[in-house]
């Protein structure tokens, strides 16, 4: 039976990554820095989280300001052009603005002529959607090449007044160029799913239609991201590891075969947890949430380009991705170098 699905898995068409950008802002905020901002310790932060340092964006920048240099950089690496793009998909849960859509302020930046663009909303699991949407863009004739980004801007929702959350997040884009893939190399499988009855979990309440931004809001501080940290916790360590195992089974492979496992950094023990559970070796286990803190939809694109300049992918290698987010959202890519 598993001889049959690699035989599948074989003949099937598959999109690749053909080439990776990302881009992180200067400025670097440590833990020592919150430490003079909120009741909180770098001891704290890096027990509970494996967090020392993030990058925050400037005042001046925006989400797209992010993604056009992640964009700019996956260009550059795949010796692309913009005209050599048919679509921009963005991911991203915090937009330059409601409308409209962070995919078409990137598109201005980036300076490309009327390819469509949109966002894609599902929280820290953003990329991972993204990638399974171009897939079947892509092998159905729609498009050939997509610019993937996920770009994130978080310190500019989190309330800096809350040691709860403002301490886990940082800010970055990545960007992945996608398209048919000509050999063996290319994704394998993929699980989506969601559950909109976990959403009151981590959200931000206030400022679209159910409660527009008014005086009201603003004094409850409603516009800011609100999180039950430990109850999302206990979902992400469930969900990533139930769709890193379907997606593997999909695929026709076993916890043995891979190679490199990246799971979106939101916490160290969420990382450690999920990789026990699937008894992957810590070797195997990509993390540098110690530099970024949590970057949402850019933190898988951002690992797989710094495993990459590490010259750690090999050809061959199987590459098992696995996200979990607001929503709540959760998925797994099975994907070969
Ligand atoms: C947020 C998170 C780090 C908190 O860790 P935790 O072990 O669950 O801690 P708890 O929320 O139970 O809080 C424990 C205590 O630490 C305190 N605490 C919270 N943040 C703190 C901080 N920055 N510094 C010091 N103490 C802090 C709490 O107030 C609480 O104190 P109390 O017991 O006196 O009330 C953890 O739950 C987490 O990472 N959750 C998932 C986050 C996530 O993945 N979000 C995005 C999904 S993509």
């Amino acid at each position: 039976m598993i001889f049959k699905n690699i035989v599948m898995a074989k003949n099937k068409r598959r999109i690749k990554i053909r080439s990776l950008g990302f881009y992180a802002p200067e400025k670097v905020l440590t833990n020592l820095d919150l430490e003079k901002m909120v009741d909180t310790s770098d001891e704290w932060i890096v027990t509970r989280t494996g967090i020392r340092k993030r990058r925050i964006a400037s005042e001046e920048e925006a989400t797209s300001d992010l993604a056009v240099e992640a964009s700019k950089q996956a260009l550059e690496n795949g010796r692309l052009k913009v005209k050599d793009i048919d679509l921009i998909i963005l991911a991203t849960s915090t937009p330059d603005t409601i409308f409209p859509s962070t995919a078409c302020w990137a598109q201005k930046g980036l300076g490309t002529d009327h390819v469509p663009a949109f966002d894609v909303s599902a929280g820290c699991t953003g990329f991972l959607y993204g990638m399974i949407m171009a897939e079947g863009m892509i092998l159905n004739g729609t498009v050939n090449r997509i610019l993937l980004i996920g770009a994130e801007l978080l310190t500019k929702v989190v309330n800096w007044k809350d040691r709860n959350t403002c301490v886990l997040f940082g800010d970055a884009a990545g960007a992945a160029v996608i398209e048919e893939s000509d050999d063996e190399s290319g994704m394998l499988s993929y699980y989506w799913k969601a559950d909109g009855n976990l959403g009151n979990l981590l959200s931000i309440p206030g400022g679209g239609t159910r409660m527009p931004t008014s005086p009201r809001t603003v004094a409850q501080e409603l516009h800011y991201l609100q999180m039950k940290g430990n109850e999302v916790f206990k979902h992400a360590v469930k969900r990533m590891g139930e769709a890193a195992l379907e997606s593997l089974k999909l695929a026709g492979l076993k916890r043995e075969d891979i190679d490199h496992f990246i799971p979106h950094q939101a916490n160290t023990r969420i990382i450690e947890a999920t990789g026990k559970r699937l008894n992957i070796p810590p070797e195997k286990v990509y993390t540098n949430i110690d530099r970024y803190g949590n970057v949402s939809v850019a933190s898988i694109p951002i690992s797989l380009q710094e495993l990459n300049q590490e010259r750690k992918l090999k050809k061959g290698n199987i590459i098992l991705m696995d996200a979990f987010g607001a929503g709540f959202t959760w998925a797994a890519v099975t994907y070969r170098w």
